[in-house]
């Protein structure tokens, strides 16, 4: 089954039942100030060379995490020649034993559940919850694109023709893939990129975000424990701008899978095609911003809750992440209060702690931006609720979970990556207004409705131009095979990721004819 209906996704977790909670948190706390160490991975060989840079807890600056050697271009040149030379024979390797190497991998993420949450906590500052979420959606795409896999490349489609011809199309590997994630899923994105190319036959180069090499690094260990050849996977932590400008203009790149924002798609895009050789595909998925329309149908308490979900946790570290929300005129005196109220119960603080609900933003930059963003709100905006910060706070990048009230989608000129809500009271004779303005921020990532009318859920879902949309529930969290993931305008090019139609754009068609 192309739709993989017939497969189940990774066990679920419930922190809330003390017999799961309480032996997940005390082999957590084993991993609390282990040492991890990542550097280039070439051929299979761990390379310690290149500049030597130590990783620091987002939550508290003086908890050192790590140390990770960045690769440079010289090492850059030398993970193209062998990713060039490892294709030919992983291409012709079945695709049976290619999806058996995704699944021992998902497999051995999985005995590494807590050791995995722990770095992402300590090296990204992701929750319990979010650590749950991470690993769980890493092991969806490898067996969910494991079973893709098979059902698209194992056999060729066969196709008519005039008697003694036989006519067939089947789908290959294009070479070698670069692929290029984000810090914010730094194992799921990091993953879900890196098998779909692999199980389409491609070799990888994997240049994971410079904030989170050690998580990534660590998968990458298990994936050569799994089973994927040395010259078939190559990891190249360090500095974006740099490694791209080595990578990409090589003629022997034949694909590039990349997260992030809509300024690095672009500059990738721009080098792709200055460069001499073969057109080949990029596949970017990048930013949003990201809108919900609340009309005076909707529920109130399950409004708060999807809002509060959808804008604030991973401390508003998601593309998907609610920005702006639309409340109808005569309802929004209610909503704001009950939200205002809601926030103030948010926990801000140490990620690893189960109470916490929001932990910090990933570096001093981004904090710097976003506090100055909020600087800008208290001269502009109308504010309506901010959420206290612990102690603690003054030892990490932490941004208090905020809303405030602005007149349009348009008063915000770029994505503000973290957790600062907008809130745009409309009209209801003015829905179209509203529809149109968020169609031409040029975004198309996610949309929230919140309306018990299903004709106006319909109409505005119709009408906003988003790769995805959620009626009555929050905004984030798509699940593999369940809710194919992806944007389009200026968030991305798609095909969705998690779904059926996403290992197309990493492979090539060939129509064999023969005359026999
Ligand atoms: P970013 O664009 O700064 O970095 C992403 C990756 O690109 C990193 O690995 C970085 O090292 C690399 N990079 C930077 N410059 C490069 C260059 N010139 N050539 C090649 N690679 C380069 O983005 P970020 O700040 O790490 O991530 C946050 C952004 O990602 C947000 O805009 C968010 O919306 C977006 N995002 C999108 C999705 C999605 O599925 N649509 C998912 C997660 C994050
Ligand atoms: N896939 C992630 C989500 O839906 C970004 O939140």
């Amino acid at each position: 089954d192309i739709y993989g209906r017939d497969r189940r996704n990774s066990r679920g977790f419930n922190r809330h039942v003390e017999n799961h909670l309480h032996p997940l948190l005390s082999t957590l706390r084993r991993w609390d100030s282990h040492q991890w160490h990542a550097g280039p991975v070439i051929g299979g060989q761990k390379r310690e060379e290149g500049e030597r840079k130590p990783a620091y807890a987002p939550f508290d600056q003086s908890q050192q995490v790590g140390t990770v050697y960045w690769a440079n271009e010289s090492l850059a040149r030398e993970a193209l020649d062998i990713a060039s030379r490892g294709f030919p024979r992983w291409n012709e390797t079945p695709v049976e034993e290619r999806a058996r190497c995704l699944e021992r991998y998902a497999d051995l993420m999985e005995t590494h559940m807590e050791e995995l949450m722990a770095i992402c906590a300590r090296e990204a500052g992701k929750t319990m919850q979010d650590g749950i979420d991470e690993v769980r959606e890493a092991l969806d795409f490898c067996r969910y694109y494991a079973n893709q896999g098979r059902s698209r490349f194992a056999e060729a489609i066969k196709l008519p023709g005039p008697t003694g011809e036989s006519n067939e199309l089947y789908l290959e590997g294009r070479g070698v893939f670069v692929c290029i994630s984000p810090w914010n899923f730094p194992l799921a994105i990091f993953t879900g990129q890196i098998m779909a190319a692999l199980v389409s036959g491609n070799t990888v180069i994997a240049k994971p975000a410079e904030q989170t090499s050690l998580v990534a690094h660590r998968a990458l260990e298990l994936m050569l424990e799994a089973g994927f050849p040395g010259d078939v996977v190559q990891f190249l932590p360090g500095d974006g701008a740099k490694l791209g400008g080595a990578l990409i203009p090589d003629q022997r790149v034949s694909g590039v899978a990349f997260t992030g924002s809509t300024y690095t798609a672009r500059r990738i895009n721009r080098m792709l095609a200055e460069r001499d050789g073969p057109i080949v595909p990029l596949i970017a998925e990048t930013g949003g911003q990201n809108a919900m329309i609340v009309d005076s149908s909707a529920l109130p308490e399950q409004v708060i809750r999807d809002v509060v979900q959808s804008a604030f946790a991973s401390a508003g570290q998601r593309c998907s992440a609610l920005r702006v929300l639309y409340v109808q005129k005569e309802v929004a005196d209610r909503m704001e209060n009950l939200l205002a109220g809601t926030m103030q119960e948010l926990s801000v603080g140490d990620p690893r702690l189960h109470s916490t609900d929001v932990g910090p933003v990933i570096d001093d930059e981004a904090r710097q931006g976003l506090q100055k963003h909020l600087d800008d709100m208290e001269r502009c905006g109308r504010a309506i609720s901010r959420t206290p910060l612990p102690p603690i706070a003054q030892r990490g990048f932490f941004i208090p979970p905020s809303a405030y009230g602005i007149n349009s989608i348009h008063d915000l000129e770029e994505e503000h990556f973290g957790p600062i809500l907008h809130i745009v009271r409309y009209e209801a004779e003015k829905l179209d207004e509203v529809i149109d303005e968020i169609n031409n921020a040029g975004y198309g990532l996610t949309l929230g409705i919140h309306s018990r009318s299903e004709r106006t859920a319909a109409y505005i879902e119709q009408r906003v131009k988003v790769g995805n949309a959620y009626i009555n529930r929050n905004q984030i969290g798509a699940v593999v095979g369940v809710q194919p993931f992806g944007g389009r305008g200026l968030s991305g090019t798609g095909p969705k990721a998690g779904g059926p139609h996403y290992l197309l754009r990493f492979a090539t068609e060939r129509s064999r004819t023969n005359n026999t």
